[in-house]
């Protein structure tokens, strides 16, 4: 069975639109990185740029630009800031529009927070979540902990362990997009 040999495209959901959002930072440094490896094609996917209704939900309201790319996408990367514990509206709201296009691909989760736990308890609210939309979850995350003292006031990395975690990460979720897309297109479902 061949092995595709296209560039894997994973592309990285924002998942805030907060002014002033940290996150923002968090996602253009997972970007640069991603986009340092050749094996990957990536695009930033804001939330805030995404149209949205806000009188309807889900895939009645399907917005065909977004629906493309996560027809097109063999793996997902979502950042995701901590807000009470859970996730965004605006990042639920947006990925509810999806549903056959997410199924088994693979999916990493990074979390960011101004508290110590880097968004850990979003990221467990958010497996629940992407579970139902059939994608499937890498078992490494990334935890952007205190995340107002990772970045400077022009959104450059300060902290530089986060550069090994966001290799190791990025290890596996090429690992297992890749698993999946060959599955998807060599092996019959059941
Ligand atoms: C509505 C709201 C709720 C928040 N709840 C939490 C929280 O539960 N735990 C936490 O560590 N930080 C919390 N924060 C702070 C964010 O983690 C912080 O703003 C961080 O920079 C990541 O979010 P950002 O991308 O919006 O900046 C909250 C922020 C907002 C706006």
């Amino acid at each position: 069975m061949a092995e595709s040999t296209n560039p894997l495209f994973i592309p990285v959901i924002l998942g805030t639109a907060r002014q002033g959002r940290q996150s923002e930072h968090v996602a253009n440094f997972l970007l640069s990185e991603m986009k340092k490896r050749p094996e990957i094609e990536t695009e930033l996917i804001d939330v805030r740029q995404l149209k949205m209704r806000l009188d309807d939900a889900g895939e009645e309201m399907k917005d065909p630009e977004f629906a493309k790319k996560m027809t097109r996408a063999d793996g997902l990367a979502i950042v995701t800031p901590e807000y009470n514990h859970g996730y965004p509206g605006l990042l639920k709201h947006a990925l509810d529009m999806c549903l056959e296009e997410y199924i088994h691909k693979a999916v990493g989760l990074v979390g960011v927070s101004a508290g110590p736990f880097g968004g850990s308890r979003v990221i467990e609210q958010l497996v629940q979540v992407v579970r139902e939309l059939g994608l499937t979850v890498t078992f490494t995350d990334v935890n952007f902990s205190r995340v107002g003292d990772a970045f400077d006031d022009q959104g450059m990395l300060k902290d530089e362990k986060y550069v090994g975690r966001v290799a190791k990460f990025l290890n596996e979720l090429v690992w297992m997009t890749r698993v999946l897309r060959h599955g998807r297109e060599n092996i019959p479902p059941l």
